[in-house]
C-alpha cells in the first residue's frame, strides 16, 4: 500500500493505481470525459487534471508514488479544468432536455457536477451521416474524445474508424473518409455503446428516450437557439435538464440479460419503453464475456421479439390447417397423445429435442420429461448438428466437454492456433479478444481454413489443407515434434497416461506422406510445429469447419492429444477452445439434454450416478442409451420413432438431407413443435405450443467458456406464449407427474443438488453481471481455466487417445467441387430472428455461391449470373459471387435461407460414427450456369462491409492532437 494526501486528507492506494482510479474507488469526484474503465486512459480530453506534488498531471495516465501529495481543487486545478473544458464545450452544443442521451450522459453529469453554465459552442462544418441502418454520427455534437477509436481500433479490432486529426477541424472519420454505409464498418456497435455524449446514436433511441425529444426537428432547433441564445448563462436550462433528467428514469427500464445468439454469451442491459419498445442495448464494463463489445446481433438484432410473424396462441392441426385453441385444450391433447403413444409403441418410440436457446433450466426440464415422465433417453439437442464431435474428443482425453479455459486464455497465448473456425464471423466478441493480443502484444496467429475469411488475412501464417484432411496435418505436426523430441516429457509423465501406444499410432504421419495427402508444404508444417516448440502457451480454437466432418470427433481428439503433447493444459494462456454455436449449447448438454449422460456429463451405466436421480425423481430410469437427434430421422422412417416433441429447433432446416427429413416428418403419427414462429417443421406439427422468447423469461444460459449467466426478463411473453419451462411442466402435470415449480432459481437449485459441476451454483451468486464457470465448488469458488492439478479420471491423468482416419466424401466426375458452408456475421441461422431486423437483410439480403476467380473462368461464370448447385441428394439455384475468399475447387454457401435455397437440400446424411454428426462439410456437388446475369450487381450489396479496406493504426493517435497549433496545453509536462 502507498500512503497520499488528497485535498489534505491521508489516505491508502494501492500499488499501481492511477489517481482517477484512486479517487473513483474513494468516491472523490473529478471530471474524465474521455475515461472509460473498459479503455483506460486516452488523454484526449485533459479535463481529468489535478495537482500531482505541485504539478498539473492528467489522472488517468498517472499512477501514485509514495508519499504523493494531490489536490484536486486548487486554484491552477480549477484553471487548467476550465481550460479544458471550454474545448469541449467548443466542440459540443448542450441541450440537454431535448437530447436522447440526456440518460447517462458523462458530459451532462461533468458540466453539472462543476456548476459551468455557459460555452462558446463553434459548430464544424460537416454533415450528420446518418447512412448505416443503425446508429447516426454528427459531428457538430462529436467532442473528440476518441473513445470510438480506441474501441473500434483496439478492443473490437474491427479497424475502421480514426480522428482525422490534420482536418480543420478534425473529425472521426471512417475507412478514411467513405460514408459510413459504404465503409468497413461491420455495425458493431461498440463505438457507438462508448461514446459519452450524443455524437453517435443508435438510431432506436432517437426521439424516444426522453419526454421533450422526439420533436420536430425545427422546433427542436429553435427551441435550443431560444434557450441558449448568445452566451448567455444557461443555468435555469441545465436546472430543467437535470430535472428531465430524473424523470426519465420512469420512463426508460433497464434489463440485465444474456444475448440470445451465439456462443460467446455477451450480457448487456435492453432499454425498453412502453414494456415492450426495445430503445438499444447497452454493454457494460462488466460484462463478464464481453466489456464493452457487442456484435451487429446483439447490438441491433432483438426486433425478432416485437415480429407480427410470433406465433401467440397453442394451434391445433385440423386437416391441412391450423387452427388457434387454448392452452387447456392443446396441452390435453399433447398428453394424452404422448400416453397413447407410449402405450401403444413403447417410451422409446417418443424423440425429444430441446432448445439451445432455452436456458439451462428449461433444457433440464426437457430431458427430465424425457427420462421421468416419457421413460427413454431419447433426448438430444442442436449440439448434435455442430460440437458434439469436440465433446467426444475432449471428453476421451481431458474429461470435459469444454472450452478448457476463458476466451481471455484462448487469446493471450503466445500462440493462437484457429483451425475450422471462422472466428470473426461467428464469434465476433472472441475474435476481438484474439486480434487485439494479436495486435497489442505480438503473439502469432496460426490460421488453418478452407477460406480466406478475416482471421486468415490477419494470420502469420495461412494455409488451407485438402478437404477432409486436417486429422493427417494434426497428427503430421505431433509426429514432427516427438521425432524432434520436443515433446514435454514432465507433462507427460505427470499428467497423463497412453504416450507410448500415441507415439506409436502417429507412426505413418511422416511429412512426406502428409504434405502429399493434404497439400500443405512440408516447410510449413515445419513452421507450425516449431512455433509450438518455442512457445510458453498454445491455445487451438476450433469449430464447424473441424466438427461436421465424419471424422470430427477424430480430429478433435487428434488436437487435444497435441495439447497434450506439448503440456498445454491446466495452466493460464494455453488450451483446447471448441467455440459454440448457440447461446446455450453448451448448457444444453451441460444439464443433461443428452442421449447417452445424465446432467453434468454424469453416466447413464454408473449404478450409483442411476440410484441418485432414481431416488430424486421417484422413477426407474431407462437404462440404455437413446437414439441421437440426426438418427432419430431414420428411426422415424424405419418405424422405430412415431412421435416427437421439439423445442425450439427447425429440424426440417438443420438435419443434412432435407427431402430425407421432410419425408421422415410426413411419417410420424404425432408431432408437437414449441416454438416462437412457424417454422418449416412447425408446418408438420399436429400441435404449436407458442414458446416466448428469451427476452421474455428469467433463467440461465452457459456461454462457450462454461460460463453461467443470468437472463432477466426484460418484457412480458407476447400474447399467450410461455416460457418452455412453464410449458413442459403442464404437460408432465397433465401426464399424471406432479411438478411444482414456480421460479426457474428452483430448477436450478435441483440441478446443482445432482449436477456435481454445478454444485455451487446458486442465483445469489449470479446476480446481475455476476458469473460462474464450471465446476462450481459448494462453496462457490468457480474454475476459469481447467485441469490446474487434475484431470477428472480416477487416477486424475489425461488420456492419450490414439485415433483414426476416416476418409471424407471423393468427388468424381459428376460431382467435381466440394460445397463448403458456413456463417456470415450478420444472420444467424435460418434467420428466424435476424431476418426480423431490417438493417440487416439490406446488409445481407440472400445467401449466394462463392467461388474463386479461377475456377469461375473455368466454369465460363461471372458475379450474378445464376446458377444450380447439385448434390447427389438434392439442388438448388443461387447467384454467384466471385471472392478471393475460396480457393481451388471448393464453393462456398452460407447457412442463412430458410427456404429454396438452404443449404441442406444438399447435403449428405453421412455422419461421424461416434458422435453422429453430418458431415455438412464435405458436401460433393456439381454447379452450372443456367442464366447470365444482365446488370451483374453482385448479390452481395455494395454496401456490405466486406467491400472496404480495413484501416489500421493503434489508439486514437493523441501525439497527432498534441502536435496542432490550436492544441492548448493545459498539464506541466
Ligand atoms: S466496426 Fe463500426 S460499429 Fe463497430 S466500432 Fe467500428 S465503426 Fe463502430
Ligand atoms: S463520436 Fe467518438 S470521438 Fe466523438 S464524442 Fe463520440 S466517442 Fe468521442
Ligand atoms: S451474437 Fe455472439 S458475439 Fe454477437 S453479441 Fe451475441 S453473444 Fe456476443
Ligand atoms: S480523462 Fe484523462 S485526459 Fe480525458
Amino acid at each position: 500500500m502507498i500512503t497520499l494526501k488528497v485535498n489534505g486528507v491521508e489516505y491508502k492506494a494501492q500499488e499501481g493505481q492511477t489517481i482517477l482510479q484512486f479517487l473513483q474507488s474513494h468516491g472523490i469526484y473529478i471530471p474524465h470525459v474521455c475515461y472509460n474503465s473498459y479503455l483506460g486512459p486516452i488523454r484526449t480530453c485533459d479535463t481529468c487534471v489535478v495537482e500531482y506534488n505541485g504539478k498539473i498531471v492528467r489522472a488517468c495516465e498517472t499512477k501514485i508514488q509514495e508519499n504523493a501529495i494531490i489536490n484536486t481543487e486548487s486554484e491552477r486545478v480549477k484553471e487548467a479544468r476550465e481550460k479544458a473544458f471550454n474545448v469541449i464545450l467548443r466542440n459540443h452544443d448542450l441541450y440537454c432536455t431535448l437530447c436522447d442521451n440526456n440518460v447517462d450522459c458523462e458530459l451532462h453529469e461533468a458540466v453539472s457536477k462543476l456548476g459551468i453554465y455557459s460555452q462558446k459552442f463553434l459548430p464544424k462544418p460537416y454533415d450528420v451521416d446518418d447512412s448505416n441502418p443503425f446508429y447516426v454520427y454528427d459531428p457538430k455534437q462529436c467532442i473528440l474524445c476518441g473513445r470510438c477509436v480506441e474501441a473500434c481500433q483496439d478492443i473490437v479490432v474491427n479497424e475502421v474508424i480514426k480522428i482525422d486529426w490534420s482536418l480543420n477541424p478534425p473529425r472521426v472519420v471512417w475507412s478514411n473518409g467513405k460514408p459510413i454505409d459504404y465503409s468497413s464498418c461491420v455495425s458493431c456497435g461498440t463505438c457507438v455503446t462508448v461514446c459519452p455524449v450524443n455524437a453517435l446514436m443508435e438510431k432506436t433511441l432517437l426521439g424516444k428516450a426522453g419526454y421533450f425529444t422526439g420533436i420536430n426537428p425545427e422546433v427542436k432547433e429553435k427551441l435550443i437557439e431560444a434557450a441558449k441564445a448568445g452566451e448567455k448563462n444557461f443555468a435555469p436550462f441545465m436546472l430543467i435538464s437535470d430535472i428531465d433528467k430524473t424523470l426519465r428514469k420512469s420512463l426508460i427500464k433497464k434489463t440485465k440479460t444474456v444475448c440470445p445468439f451465439c456462443g460467446v454469451g455477451c450480457s448487456y442491459e435492453i432499454w425498453t419503453r412502453n414494456e415492450r419498445e426495445i430503445l438499444k442495448v447497452e454493454p457494460k464494463p462488466e460484462s463478464p464475456a464481453n466489456g464493452i463489445a457487442t456484435c451487429i446481433k446483439g447490438k441491433f438484432g432483438q426486433n425478432y421479439v416485437n415480429s407480427k410473424d410470433r406465433i401467440t396462441k397453442p394451434l391445433i392441426k385440423e386437416g391441412d390447417h391450423f387452427r388457434e385453441a387454448t392452452w387447456e385444450e392443446a396441452i390435453k391433447l399433447v398428453a394424452s397423445k404422448l400416453t397413447q403413444i407410449k402405450e401403444k409403441y413403447g417410451p422409446d418410440s417418443i424423440g425429444i429435442i430441446a432448445s439451445c436457446t432455452s436456458t439451462n433450466e428449461e433444457a433440464y426440464l426437457a430431458q427430465k420429461f424425457a427420462r421421468q415422465v416419457i421413460g427413454t433417453n431419447n433426448i438430444d439437442n442442436c449440439a448434435r448438428y455442430c460440437q458434439s464431435p469436440a465433446t467426444t474428443g475432449l471428453i476421451r482425453t481431458v474429461g470435459y466437454g469444454a472450452d478448457s479455459g476463458s476466451a481471455e486464455d484462448l487469446a493471450c497465448a503466445d500462440l493462437v492456433i484457429l483451425i475450422g473456425t471462422n472466428t470473426a464471423e461467428a464469434h465476433p466478441v472472441i475474435a476481438g479478444k484474439i486480434k487485439r493480443w494479436h495486435k497489442l502484444y505480438n503473439k502469432k496467429l496460426v490460421v488453418i481454413d478452407v477460406r480466406k475469411h478475416e482471421m486468415a488475412e490477419r494470420a502469420d501464417l495461412f494455409i488451407t489443407p485438402n478437404v477432409g484432411t486436417d486429422i493427417i496435418l494434426i497428427n503430421g505436426i505431433a509426429k514432427f515434434i516427438i521425432d524432434n523430441n520436443w515433446e514435454d516429457k514432465n507433462f507427460i509423465r505427470d499428467r497423463t497416461v497412453g504416450f507410448d501406444d500415441y507415439k506409436k499410432s502417429l507412426e505413418p504421419f511422416t511429412l512426406d506422406y502428409v504434405e502429399k495427402v493434404t497439400g500443405v508444404d512440408k516447410e510449413k508444417i515445419i513452421t507450425i510445429a516449431k512455433w509450438i516448440h518455442e512457445s510458453k502457451g498454445v491455445s487451438i480454437a476450433w469449430a464447424m469447419g473441424i466438427t461436421q466432418h465424419q471424422d470430427g470427433s477424430e480430429t478433435s481428439t487428434a488436437i487435444s492429444n497435441l495439447l497434450l503433447l506439448t503440456g498445454n493444459y491446466g495452466k493460464p494462456c494455453c488450451g483446447a477452445f471448441p467455440l459454440r454455436g448457440h447461446a446455450n449449447v453448451q448448457g444444453a448438454g451441460d444439464v443433461g439434454a443428452l442421449y447417452n449422460f445424465l446432467p453434468g456429463y454424469q453416466s447413464l451405466s454408473d449404478e450409483k450416478v442411476r440410484k441418485k436421480f432414481e431416488e430424486a425423481w421417484n422413477c426407474e430410469l431407462p437404462k440404455k442409451p437413446g437414439i441421437s437427434s440426426t438418427d432419430m430421422v431414420d428411426a422415424i422412417l424405419d418405424g422405430r420413432i412415431h412421435a416427437m416433441y421439439i423445442m425450439g429447433e427447425d429440424k426440417v432446416l438443420a438435419d443434412a438431407d432435407q427431402t430425407k427429413t421432410r419425408d421422415a416428418f410426413t411419417k410420424l403419427d404425432f408431432l408437437v413443435v414449441q416454438d416462437m414462429f412457424m417454422t418449416e417443421t412447425a408446418k408438420y406439427a399436429d400441435v404449436i405450443l407458442p414458446a416466448s422468447a428469451p427476452l421474455e423469461k428469467e433463467g440461465t444460459y452457459v456461454n462457450t467458456e462454461r460460463r453461467i449467466q443470468r437472463l432477466y426478463k426484460v418484457m412480458e411473453p407476447l400474447g399467450e406464449s410461455k416460457s418452455d419451462w412453464e410449458i413442459i411442466q403442464m404437460i408432465a402435470r397433465a401426464m399424471g407427474y406432479n411438478w411444482n415449480y414456480s421460479h426457474p432459481s428452483e430448477i436450478m437449485k435441483e440441478i446443482s443438488s445432482l449436477a456435481p459441476i454445478f454444485e455451487g451454483v446458486t442465483y445469489d451468486r449470479l446476480e446481475g453481471f455476476k458469473s460462474l464457470q464450471w465446476p462450481v465448488k459448494k462453496d462457490g469458488t468457480d474454475s476459469p481455466y481447467l485441469y490446474k492439478d487434475s484431470f477428472p479420471f480416477p487416477d486424475g491423468k489425461a488420456r492419450f487417445y490414439p485415433t483414426k482416419v476416416i476418409e471424407p466424401q471423393n468427388l468424381d466426375e459428376n460431382y467435381d467441387l466440394y460445397l463448403i458452408n458456413g456463417r456470415m456475421l450478420e444472420h444467424f441461422h435460418w434467420m428466424r430472428m435476424t431476418g426480423k431486423t431490417e438493417g440487416i437483410k439490406y446488409k445481407v439480403p440472400q445467401t449466394f455461391l462463392e467461388m474463386s476467380p479461377e475456377l469461375a473462368e473455368k466454369k465460363g461464370l461471372k458475379t450474378g449470373d445464376e446458377v444450380i448447385i447439385e448434390s447427389r441428394s438434392g439442388r438448388i439455384k443461387t447467384k454467384v459471387l466471385v471472392s478471393n475468399r475460396v480457393s481451388g475447387n471448393k464453393v462456398f454457401l452460407s447457412i442463412h435461407d430458410d427456404k429454396d435455397m438452404n443449404i441442406n437440400w444438399l447435403t449428405l446424411d453421412n455422419k461421424d460414427p461416434t458422435a453422429r454428426t453430418p458431415a455438412y462439410k464435405e458436401t460433393p456437388v456439381r454447379v452450372e450456369k443456367i442464366e447470365s446475369c444482365t446488370t451483374c450487381e453482385p448479390p452481395l450489396p455494395r454496401w456490405n462491409p466486406r467491400y472496404a479496406e480495413r484501416t489500421p493504426q493503434i489508439g486514437v493517435k493523441v501525439e497527432d492532437k498534441w502536435k496542432r497549433k490550436d492544441y492548448m496545453k493545459v498539464i506541466d509536462q
